[in-house]
């Protein structure tokens, strides 16, 4: 399995703090099955800024240490971006971390209690760019969780989305899970990623996630997200579902 959103680096943002903070981690992961880990620092996301380079030598660093300790696991560099509008000219000053450096793919997320006006235009013109934006966790979102066809859009404007696996499982409780599944069936996601932060509530655990979307939806959809993960830290394009428009249903007489 390939985890595409991960805070395993140390001391750069609110995830890993120390090395012996990663080594638990990527132990973790291993133990569940993942071989590789995109590492996604927050960046320019109100409290931590983390250039590029920077992300790019402390991964180099933890590869080296999780190598050293026999622990058999791919650590590749991204970051997870928060929506800022300087996004393509930050782009063209090679000051945002690609996936794996792919040119392809970002990780770009949204605030958390809105969706900016501007983030339909934003997903075109990075797609001019050649980028397409990957949206993490948009079941968290507040303005989303209360018009999931505002996801809709974006998708079909060209931006793929990524389930937290604990909200998949129920972890963040039933309305975010049953909003996660609306989102499954109507391919408006494409990825589970652990968004781990520690070893505890945020683990690096994608099974159980898996496992929950296999007995839901069938083992083809695992399937589906193995190959798009695959795809991104391979800079290479997905072959989508189109996405579908979330109706509502009406219960009752009228
Ligand atoms: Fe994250």
């Amino acid at each position: 399995m390939i985890d595409i959103h991960s805070h395993i680096l140390f001391g750069l943002d609110d995830g890993a703090q120390t090395p012996e903070d990663t080594l638990s981690m990527a132990r973790q992961a291993v133990s569940d099955g993942i071989r590789t880990i995109v590492a996604t620092p927050h960046h320019k996301d109100g409290t931590y800024t983390n250039p590029p380079e920077r992300i790019l030598a402390r991964c180099q660093e933890v590869q080296a240490l999780v190598k050293e300790q026999g622990i058999d696991l791919t650590i590749l560099p991204s970051m997870e971006l928060r929506v800022n509008g300087s996004e393509v000219e930050d782009l063209k000053q090679e000051l945002i971390l690609t996936y794996n450096q792919g040119q392809r793919y970002i990780l770009l997320e949204l605030p958390r209690d809105h969706v900016p006006r501007y983030m339909e235009s934003l997903v075109f013109n990075l797609q001019m760019q050649g980028i397409i934006p990957i949206i993490p966790h948009p079941e968290r979102n507040k303005e989303i969780s209360e018009n999931i066809n505002l996801l809709y859009r974006l998708v079909k404007q060209g931006a793929m989305a990524q389930l937290t696996a604990a909200s998949v499982v129920g972890k963040f409780g039933k309305k975010i899970q049953r909003l996660s599944q609306d989102m499954i069936k109507h391919h408006m996601v494409h990825f589970i990623a652990s968004d781990a932060h520690n070893t505890g509530s945020r683990g690096v655990i994608l099974s159980e996630a898996y496992n929950e979307l296999s007995k839901r939806f069938g083992a083809d959809y695992v399937d589906l997200y193995c190959e798009y993960a695959e795809k991104v830290v391979a800079g290479k394009d997905c072959e989508l579902i189109p996405v579908q428009k979330y109706k509502k249903k009406w219960f009752g007489i009228f």
